[in-house]
């Protein structure tokens, strides 16, 4: 049994944020707080935006080049299920980037939502009255998406979890992935880390911060 590094911290915080915030934003507009609504959603738009950049410049199973699959990875997934046991699945990849993607739509046509009671989105007095009917529109329908999606992936983790005996939410947690002999060993397979360093952190540290006053600034100014 060996360990492999498979999630760096930037990566895990991240996910539990995000989960925090999308999950924060659903909740608070069951409970109608338009604003912290709307705080949840800024929170989810920034670490999408860095999740998109982290995607392109971190660590190795953290990038899209190494889980996004091709069409013939995909069908052999489905075939046969035979798989790395590092990162995303072909499966899980696709749900990642939609969750990503669907999550980026919700929350952009939020900035432009205006709810004619008393909340205005803070990008909504720069475009025409027309347009910001068709964003709460989009983000009235894109909000079954939102939920659609958060749906399949708790239920997805939950049949890994409980059905496949295949534990994905520890290496969430903690980062380590446990490999056995028989999944080391696998053709085609090769174990790969990703880096985890101070370096590395800190980068990410200093991309979120940016992020986050490039959009005070830019955005809620
Ligand atoms: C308590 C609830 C949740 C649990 C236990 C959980 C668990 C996990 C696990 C184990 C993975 C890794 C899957 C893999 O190994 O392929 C994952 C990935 C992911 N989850 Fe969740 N999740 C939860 C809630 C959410 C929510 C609410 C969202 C919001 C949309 C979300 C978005 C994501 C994303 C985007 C990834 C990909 C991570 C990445 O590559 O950066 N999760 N989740
Ligand atoms: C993760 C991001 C977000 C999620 C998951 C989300 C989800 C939702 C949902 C489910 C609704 C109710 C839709 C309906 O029942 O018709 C809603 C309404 C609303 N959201 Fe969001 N939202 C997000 C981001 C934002 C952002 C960033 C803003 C503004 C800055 C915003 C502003 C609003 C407003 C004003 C409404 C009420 C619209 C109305 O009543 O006409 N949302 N959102």
């Amino acid at each position: 049994m060996i360990k492999v590094r498979l999630w760096d911290l930037p990566t895990r915080l991240f996910h539990w944020l995000f989960a925090l915030a999308v999950l924060g934003a659903i909740i608070t507009n069951l409970l109608e707080e338009t604003v912290w609504h709307s705080y949840c959603g800024y929170t989810a738009l920034v670490l999408v935006i860095f999740r998109i950049i982290w995607g392109l410049i971190g660590p190795h199973h953290a990038r899209f080049s190494s889980f996004i699959p091709s069409v013939s990875e995909l069908k052999n997934f489905i075939k046969d299920q035979k798989v790395s046991p590092l990162g995303h699945n072909p499966l899980g990849a696709l749900s990642v980037v939609a969750m990503l993607l669907i999550v980026l739509v919700q929350a952009t046509s939020g900035l432009f939502t205006d709810d004619e009671i008393n909340f205005q989105g803070p990008l909504s007095k720069f475009i025409s009255e027309d347009l910001v009917k068709l964003m709460n529109q989009i983000h009235e329908m894109n909000h079954f998406l939102v939920y659609g999606i958060v749906g399949l992936h708790l239920v997805a983790i939950f049949y890994y979890q409980k059905i496949k005996k295949n534990n994905l939410i520890s290496p969430m947690i903690y980062g380590d992935k446990e490999i056995d002999d028989v999944e080391k060993n696998m053709p085609g397979v090769q174990i790969l880390e990703s880096k985890d360093d101070t370096k590395i952190r800190l980068l990410a540290l200093v991309m979120l911060v940016v992020l986050a006053v490039l959009f005070k600034y830019f955005v809620l100014a």
